[in-house]
């Protein structure tokens, strides 16, 4: 299927847990189930030349589940990225982290940094995890770092939309296609600012589950969108010819 078209996928990975719960297991289990699903879709995208992909792997408010599910999810962000990053590398995946990293341990955030800095200059995907990140959050910190730099908009008292992106994270990108799986319709905090004109597919398909025919089932539905960003010109009619 060609999808030369769309540069950039953000996924909302749900429902390792029903997953698990289905299959008789416990929900840990969905969450490991959950990596090999974000295997096959990384490399799906780099066939599919998808040049950014988007995962929103915890966000700021998963701290409220019980602690002993923190801790899983945790270690298991840290063995995973240990076990997977030089077959990322060898793939000339870029792999970055995106969201507020105060709260990781030492072990985590060294991981995190060595997995930046060995990919850094890779060329095909660029994979960003969302990890302790919320949309609200992203927007204040923008904000905060805007102050902090004494930028010349707040020294004009005239902020405008650029100067917030420039500081968000992902540095003004945005998705053109938000999947959700799962069943639930909401965004659930992720990137408010940078979905403000992506379109967004949603499946009941849960993340376990989630295989290359899925993510060709979002990419039809997103080719044969009309995109028009508030106009009444579809910004990409050659699109749908492709489809
Ligand atoms: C949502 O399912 C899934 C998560 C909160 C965790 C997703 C994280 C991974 C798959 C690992 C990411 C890996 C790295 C390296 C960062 P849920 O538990 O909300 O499912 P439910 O809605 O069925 O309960």
């Amino acid at each position: 299927m060609s999808s030369s078209k769309i540069s950039h996928i953000s996924i909302i990975m749900d429902g390792n847990g029903r997953w698990a719960k289905k299959t008789g297991m416990p929900r840990a289990f969905g969450h490991r189930e959950g990596i090999k699903s974000i295997n096959k879709i990384v490399s799906a995208c780099s066939v599919r030349q998808i040049e950014e992909l988007t995962l929103f792997a915890f966000s700021s408010e998963n701290w409220k589940r019980p602690n002993h599910e923190v801790k899983f999810l945790l270690s298991l962000f840290e063995e995973s990225i240990q076990k997977y990053v030089d077959d990322l590398h060898n793939n000339n995946v870029k792999v970055n982290f995106i969201g507020d990293m105060s709260k990781f341990n030492n072990r985590l955030l060294k991981n995190i940094n060595d997995a930046e800095k060995l990919t850094k200059d890779n060329t095909n995907l660029k994979l960003n995890f969302a990890i302790n990140y919320g949309g609200k959050w992203d927007i204040i910190n923008s904000f905060n770092k805007m102050l902090k730099s004494n930028h010349e908009s707040i020294q004009e008292k005239n902020v405008k939309e650029k100067d917030i992106e420039e500081f968000l994270a992902l540095n003004g990108s945005s998705p053109d296609l938000l999947i959700r799986t799962a069943g639930h319709y909401r965004l659930s905090n992720f990137m408010l600012w940078q979905h403000a004109y992506s379109e967004i597919y949603f499946t009941d398909c849960l993340w376990p589950d989630f295989d290359e025919q899925e993510l060709d089932l979002a990419i039809k539905y997103y080719l044969k969108t009309t995109r028009k960003f508030g106009s009444l010109v579809d910004i990409n009619p050659s699109v749908k010819e492709d489809a």
